[in-house]
């Protein structure tokens, strides 16, 4: 008879400045048994983010490093890095994490480390995702999850989810259509993370059956 081995749950720790919706998600579906894995701490650079609450309310330990308490981005930087240590996570998912990573985290966090963008890399990366595509007069949106690296926005991509542009959106509404789709990409990215299902060629990230 074939043996089968269980997968060790990953250990998977958050990095959110905000309302940390996509943190929810996450953590919702790693509660509902639907990600197999366990969510070791949130990391936040801003003291009110709501993530914090969120985190709380679901026994997730939370870490502060307050961008303002460091002289420098070189000092709050290695403050990050320590506590990214700290928790000794597989996975490292930027949950709305509102600034760009410094090439020594990335580097040592490469290939286990995602990101949630709101738009249809390579299309519109970086700030105001959801403007740019409304600006620009795009007829489909959505977003990307994927893996960091040095660039902003510029990773392989993981997983990507499309809506339409409707004639009368303003960026809220184009935000809020995107957004539930985000709560289903970056669970479904994680869920594919934590059952070694990513293969990573070069530019390219294949999907195990
Ligand atoms: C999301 O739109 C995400 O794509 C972007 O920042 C926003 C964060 O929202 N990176 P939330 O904090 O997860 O609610």
């Amino acid at each position: 008879m074939e043996q089968v081995i269980p997968l060790r749950k990953k250990r998977i720790a958050f990095l959110a400045s905000g309302r940390g919706s996509n943190f929810q998600a996450v953590i919702d579906a790693i509660a509902s048994g639907e990600i197999p894995g366990i969510g070791v701490g949130l990391i936040t650079d801003n003291p009110r983010a709501y993530a914090i609450e969120r985190a709380e309310h679901g026994g997730i330990p939370v870490r502060v490093i307050d961008y303002a308490d460091f002289a420098s981005k070189a000092a709050y930087e290695e403050a990050l890095l320590a506590a990214m240590r700290d928790f000794q996570a597989d996975l490292f998912v930027l949950a709305g994490y509102m600034r760009i990573l410094g090439s020594d985290i990335v580097r040592e966090f490469s290939g286990r480390m995602i990101n949630i963008h709101p738009a249809l890399l390579p299309a519109f990366p970086g700030l105001h995702a959801q403007r740019q595509a409304i600006e620009y007069g795009v007829k489909v949106a959505g977003c990307t999850v994927h893996l960091v690296d040095d660039g902003t926005d510029t990773g392989p991509i993981v997983i990507q989810r499309c809506v339409p542009v409707l004639e009368d959106d303003d960026e809220t509404a184009l935000a809020e259509r995107i957004l539930a789709e985000e709560h289903r990409a970056l669970p479904l990215a994680v869920k594919l993370f934590c059952e070694d299902r990513l293969i990573v060629e070069g530019r390219r990230v294949r999907i195990r059956p």
